[in-house]
């Protein structure tokens, strides 16, 4: 398998969760939200290289959080900008040039597992540029500024799109050195691939790998995290 590099963009400020900090501080069972997603890599055997970009007040706590719980993966921890894919820029850039694929996952995705991950990685070699989704549950509409529905999309054209998206490093990195020379800005890494003219393949993804973004969805991590607890005991006692 490809040299994989890792790039967490983790320089938000969580608005939507509104708790005053950096959404990724916040404890779920026990431990940063942060550290659940380092951890999934670091314990990755397909995995070299990880590095989070921080907003600059952050740094510190991040550079105390891969000290104390002893991540020996992370490579650099670099500032972040204004949106996230500046923070994803310098995150590339400070990766090794001797990584040949890199895979851009959310700090606020925490509930990726390494099954998950590795079946990932296994589904989208060959594809310069491959992300994880899953089939939109709900009609979706797209709607004008007063609320006036424009049209009904055709559900069954329609992805809920995910991070972990995995690129070949030259792609990405001339992806976003030529968004920043024309000022494009796209949502997700993908859609800069998108805008350059090149494929991008999605693969299923996990209707587990909830972005943390409002309070609720603490709770349901929370949640997702005990059922799969019952899951693994259940398993055990079957065995
Ligand atoms: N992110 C980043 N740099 C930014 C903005 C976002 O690295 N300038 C990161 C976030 O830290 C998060 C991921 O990108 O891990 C997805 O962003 P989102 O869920 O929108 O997080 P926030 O921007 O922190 O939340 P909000 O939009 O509610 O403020
Ligand atoms: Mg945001």
């Amino acid at each position: 398998m490809a040299k994989i590099g890792i790039v967490i963009p983790a320089a938000g400020q969580g608005k939507r969760m509104g708790a005053g900090c950096n959404k990724q501080f916040l404890k779920l069972r026990g431990q940063p939200i942060l550290a659940h997603t380092i951890r999934l890599f670091e314990e990755s055997c397909h995995v070299s290289q990880i590095v989070i970009v921080g907003a600059e007040g952050d740094i510190p706590i991040i550079e105390e959080l891969v000290h104390h719980l002893a991540f020996r993966k992370v490579a650099a921890i670099c500032q972040g900008g204004v949106h996230r894919q500046d923070s994803v820029r310098a995150g590339v850039q400070a990766l090794s040039p001797t990584i040949q694929r890199i895979v851009v996952h959310d700090g606020a995705r925490p509930l990726l597992t390494l099954q998950a991950f590795h079946n990932f990685l296994s589904e989208t070699e060959g594809f310069t540029a491959a992300i994880m989704g899953i089939p939109v549950k709900d009609t979706v509409k797209q709607v004008d500024l007063s609320g006036k529905v424009i049209q009904t999309l055709l559900r069954d054209s329609l992805c809920a799109v995910q991070t972990p998206q995995i690129f070949d490093h030259g792609i990405l990195e001339k992806a976003h050195y030529k968004a920043l020379s024309a000022g494009y800005y796209g949502t997700d890494d993908a859609s800069l691939i998108e805008w350059m003219g090149c494929p991008v393949q999605v693969v299923m993804g996990m209707q587990e790998n909830i972005k943390v973004t409002t309070p609720e969805d603490l709770w349901l991590a929370e949640r997702i995290l005990s059922m799969r607890d019952v899951r693994g005991s259940k398993s055990e006692q079957e065995t």
